[in-house]
C-alpha cells in the first residue's frame, strides 16, 4: 500500500450562487476569512496533509485563483524596494518549495464527480484527496492530516463524515456505516429527503480516495440535481474497496453560506494574534 498521499484535488468550478452577489465577478473560494482566501486554507491543509501535487479543477470568472499562486514579481520588487520583507516572505511562502500547482478547466458545470474525474491525467494511480474548500474545517491536526493517519492505519479510501440534524439530510451526501468493521461505509446516498436518509452522518467535504473511483466515476450516469455525483461512483466503489467514514475533530464551517461564512470570520477572528484581544473586547461591548 502506498502510505503517502502527494496529490490533492481542489474542485474550484462552482458559481456560489448562494453568495451573490459577493460571486458574481469574484470566485466564492477567494473570499476572505480574516486575511487568508478560503482556499488557502485549503492549500494549507492539504500541504500539511503531504501533498505537493495541488490539482484545480476550475471554471470561467475563477482566474484570481491562478493569480493568487502565482509568484508576483512587481509586487514583490515593490514590497522589496519598501523594506517590507515580512510581507514579501508572507506572499512567497503562500506555494512553498517542492509544491506543484496544475489548473485544469471543467468545461461544463456537470458537477463534482465530473470535476473529480477531470482530474486523473494530473492525478494518475495513486490515492488522492478531494477538498472542498466552503467546508473549512478548524482542526488540530487539519482535518486531511488526521484523515491521512486513518488511512495509513487500515488503507482504502477514508471520508469525512458528521453528525447533522435529521431535518438537513437533504443538503448532503449521507451514509450508513459499520461500527463492528472499522466503520465501513455500507450505503452513501446523495442527498436524501429525512424520511430516506439511512443516517444522519453527512459527508463533508474531505475525501481520501482510492484511485479505483476514476473507472467508477467513467460510468457514472447524471443523478441528483442532473450532475454527476461524487456519491454515486463512491456507492459504487463500495462493494470493490473498503471506504471507511471518518469522524474527524475539529469545528466546520460551511462557509459556501452567509452565516457559516461569518460565524468563520468570528471564529478565526477570536483566534487571529492581530485582531483576537481587541475583537473579543468589541464583540463584547456589542451584544453587552
Ligand atoms: C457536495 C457533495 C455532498 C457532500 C457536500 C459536502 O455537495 O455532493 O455529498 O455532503 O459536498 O459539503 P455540495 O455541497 O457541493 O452541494
Amino acid at each position: 500500500m502506498q502510505t503517502r498521499v502527494r496529490a490533492a484535488v481542489f474542485p474550484v468550478a462552482g458559481r456560489g450562487t448562494r453568495f451573490l452577489p459577493a460571486t458574481k465577478a469574484s470566485p466564492k473560494e477567494m473570499l476572505p476569512i480574516v486575511d487568508k482566501p478560503l482556499i488557502q486554507y485549503a492549500v494549507e491543509e492539504a500541504i500539511a496533509a503531504g501533498a505537493e501535487k495541488l490539482v484545480f479543477i476550475t471554471g470561467s470568472s475563477k482566474r484570481a485563483i491562478e493569480d493568487h499562486f502565482d509568484s508576483d514579481a512587481e509586487l514583490e520588487s515593490a514590497l522589496t524596494k519598501a523594506g517590507k520583507h515580512d510581507l514579501v516572505k508572507l506572499i512567497r511562502d503562500i506555494v512553498p518549495e517542492g509544491v506543484t500547482c496544475i489548473y485544469i478547466r471543467q468545461g461544463e458545470p456537470l458537477g463534482l464527480g465530473h470535476a473529480v474525474l477531470c482530474a486523473r491525467p494530473a492525478v494518475g494511480d495513486e490515492p488522492f484527496y478531494v477538498h472542498l474548500a466552503d467546508d473549512l474545517i478548524d482542526g488540530d491536526p487539519p482535518c486531511l492530516k488526521q484523515m491521512a493517519a486513518e488511512y495509513a492505519r487500515h488503507g482504502g479510501s477514508v471520508i469525512a463524515v458528521e453528525t447533522v440534524p435529521a431535518n438537513e439530510t437533504s443538503s448532503y451526501g449521507i451514509v450508513a456505516i459499520d461500527t463492528a468493521n472499522d466503520n465501513r461505509i455500507t450505503q452513501i446516498v446523495e442527498k436524501p429527503a429525512p424520511a430516506d436518509a439511512p443516517s444522519n452522518l453527512a459527508v463533508v467535504g474531505r475525501y481520501l480516495l482510492d484511485p479505483a473511483i476514476f473507472d467508477k466515476l467513467q460510468h457514472t450516469g447524471r443523478g441528483a440535481g442532473g450532475e454527476i455525483q461524487l456519491t454515486d461512483a463512491i456507492a459504487d466503489l463500495l462493494s470493490d474497496k473498503p471506504v471507511h467514514a471518518y469522524a474527524f475533530s475539529g469545528d466546520r464551517y460551511d462557509c459556501g453560506s452567509k452565516i457559516g461564512y461569518l460565524k468563520a470570520t468570528v471564529a478565526y477572528g477570536l483566534q487571529h494574534p492581530e485582531t483576537g484581544e481587541e475583537f473579543r473586547a468589541h464583540l463584547k461591548d456589542l451584544l453587552g
